[in-house]
């Protein structure tokens, strides 16, 4: 049964922002791909009809991404809408009837955490969750604490395996394709560890700021809004062993490994900033301390790691978009009297584009004595045809595949390791938008040979 692909879409929060921008846009694609073919039920508290729905869905497709007429037309007929509150058990009384013979509805609850709570207990109540899956939105908590009581509401109606915690990041293909090209090439294997590695950083850099979201993200901070789980989930798969088989519990296994074997960060180990502005955005208080920019060093103390500095870096309103990751070697000995060798690396861009790069020293053209770094790159734009992130996490959430979702245990481990710097535990310094965040990021938390700033797109 718990194989057997979901026959409902119940959707919470289909009026929000979530839908508008990512989710009807995946279930236009999933129906374009003929992925998807049973009934979608929104669900929210609008006093709306299915009308308003479908109006509000097809001008979501329009702005974001394009409306395909045969496709929405398709969507438009699998839509049905409930409106009403969230406590209210006739609430579920008409989703129940709305799901008429379905036997394992898939609930996506695209909601704010705080109200989780009450809508797993009325889908319990109302007999909604027999048979059916749970789809979670992120944040998953807003510390450990929280997130255990998040685990306890969702495991007293589902089952761990029928639970799905949405880390989009995870469905980038570039992100999960890393163990593919960690494991399917073996000349990766004799440098990638303690040896030869000398430092990891990875860079999740925005050039856009908050974009309306002020009190959603003055009650988050970039600490929580994408270290804790989208940047942990890109270094838990460079940092993992090889799982013994690639199904979705091997795999998860060594994810929590990695994080089991990380040390809680202390307040040494962070720079927190914030941009100059941003405290008058809508939605933000005035002495607002929140961070929307944070450097950080952190350690794996695993028998492959242990020594070795990983640094994190992520912001908003910083020069460029873009998440990349640079490995660098250690320094190479040299027999070349009077030149310069610099560190090998492997660079891995995760967007815009998809580039694997490793950095080698050369001879400088026109010059005897000189070195210079030449790298030699793989690059390419993701296809017109790929899957968006979200496109593939309700995919694999509605047949009930794990692999891309975030278990349990690997969220309570990603919390213990960033609680103690959460809130103000360090200061936060301001820095100028467009700039790479503040100055102290560059002199407190930098590794070894400065951090690799990507350059402005259409150039590597
Ligand atoms: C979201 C964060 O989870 O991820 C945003 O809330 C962030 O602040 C976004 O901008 C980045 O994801 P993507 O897919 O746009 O790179």
């Amino acid at each position: 049964m718990s194989d057997a692909h979901s026959d409902a879409l119940v959707f919470f929060g289909a009026t929000g922002d979530l839908a508008y921008k990512k989710i009807f846009p995946a279930l236009q694609a999933m129906v374009k791909r003929g992925h998807l073919h049973v009934p979608v039920i929104g669900v929210a508290k609008a006093g709306w009809g299915v009308d308003e729905l479908r109006a509000r869905a097809r001008d979501s497709v329009k702005q974001h991404g394009g409306l395909d007429a045969a496709a929405f037309d398709k969507l438009s007929r699998l839509l049905r809408y409930v409106d009403g509150d969230y406590r209210d058990p006739a609430t579920f009384q008409a989703i129940r009837q709305q799901l008429g013979s379905a036997q394992r509805p898939a609930h996506y609850l695209a909601i704010p955490p705080t109200l989780f709570g009450p809508v797993v207990e009325q889908l319990a109540r109302s007999g909604c969750a027999k048979g059916a899956r749970v789809i979670v939105e992120k944040p998953f908590g807003s510390d450990r604490a929280s997130a255990q009581a998040l685990n306890r509401t969702l495991l007293g109606s589902f089952d761990e395996r029928t639970i799905f915690r949405i880390d989009h990041y995870l469905g980038k293909r570039p992100v999960h394709h890393m163990l593919f090209f960690r494991f399917a090439n073996p000349f990766m294997a004799p440098f990638w560890n303690r040896n030869d590695v000398e430092s990891v950083q990875i860079t999740m850099a925005e050039e856009f700021g908050i974009q309306g979201r002020g009190a959603f993200y003055d009650e988050t901070g970039t600490v929580r809004d994408v270290v804790q789980n989208h940047l942990f989930q890109v270094l838990s798969n460079l940092a993992m062993e090889p799982p013994v088989k690639t199904d979705s519990q091997s795999i998860r296994d060594e994810k929590v490994k990695v994080l089991e074997a990380i040390p809680v960060l202390a307040p040494d180990d962070v720079v927190r900033g914030q941009f100059r502005g941003y405290r008058s955005e809508k939605g933000v208080a005035a002495d607002s301390k929140v961070e929307t920019f944070v450097a950080l060093r952190l350690q794996i103390d695993s028998w492959r790691w242990q020594g070795v500095p990983f640094y994190i870096r992520a912001g908003k309103c910083l020069p460029v978009t873009c998440t990349e990751i640079v490995v660098r070697l250690r320094r190479p000995p040299t027999i070349f009297q009077g030149f310069h060798l610099d560190s090998n690396y492997c660079r891995f861009r995760i967007s815009p584009d998809v580039t694997l790069a490793i950095g080698a020293n050369v001879i400088a053209p026109g010059q005897e004595t000189r070195s210079q770094t030449a790298e030699m790159v793989g690059s390419r734009l993701p296809g017109a045809e790929e899957m968006d992130a979200y496109e593939r996490v309700l995919g694999d959430a509605m047949e009930g595949d794990s692999t891309l979702f975030a278990r349990e245990d690997y969220v309570e481990e990603a919390w213990r390791i960033v609680d103690p710097v959460l809130k103000d535990a360090t200061p936060v310094y301001e820095y100028e938008p467009g700039t790479w965040g503040p100055k102290e990021g560059d002199s407190k938390v930098s590794p070894p040979g400065g951090w690799h700033n990507p350059p402005p797109l259409g150039r590597t």
